[in-house]
């Protein structure tokens, strides 16, 4: 650079203009959503979705997601968020119970069908209910009890008869029908 040209560059930018940096980071797509996040990249999923995003329908389920009740969708597949860290998960799809209605608010059959059969107590389990029963139902068209049962998900409201009846009217095709 000559003497002339060092005279002529601005100090600084012009007023009005802030440079910004593109920090590293994970980028996430849930719910349709693109986000990247740039903190710590060991994060369980669960920490992430309900301390950062507020997407609070995932549930704490036990240190290792026993009961079920944080389960997500991840490429289609339920898994444990808590299980989990946001590393992981670059380049994945990720639903969570918030995702699984339509855009223009529709339930999804799963969700139709438990209030049909009534199979929400408190609710805490429900989401991981809901999820389960939505990665079941894409494994296999028509479970029967046993597949149900075999589910990591427990309601201690004891509505497990309730929500079979649910899963199964969504087999059949009657969720939202009397
Ligand atoms: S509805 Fe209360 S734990 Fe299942």
């Amino acid at each position: 650079m000559t003497p002339v040209q060092a005279q002529i560059l601005p100090t600084s930018p012009p007023s009005g203009i802030v440079p910004e940096k593109v920090r590293d980071g994970i980028d996430l797509q849930i719910n349709g959503e693109h986000y990247r996040h740039t903190g710590d990249p060991q994060m369980p999923l669960l920490w992430y979705l309900r301390d950062i995003l507020r997407l609070t329908g995932t549930k704490y389920a036990g240190e290792h997601g026993e009961n079920g009740a944080d389960l997500v969708l991840v490429d289609g597949k339920a898994v444990s968020a808590i299980g989990q860290p946001v590393t992981t998960l670059a380049g994945s799809q990720v639903t969570t119970v918030e995702g699984l209605a339509a855009n223009d608010g529709t339930l999804h059959p799963v969700q139709q069908a438990f209030i049909d059969e009534d199979a929400i107590g408190c609710g805490y389990c429900t989401p991981g209910w809901l999820i389960a029963a939505v990665d079941l139902l894409r494994r296999k068209s028509k479970p029967g009890d046993d597949d149900i049962d075999q589910l990591p998900n427990l309601c201690r409201c004891g509505c497990q008869t309730r929500v079979r009846r649910a899963i199964k009217r969504v087999a059949a095709g009657k969720a939202g029908q009397p």
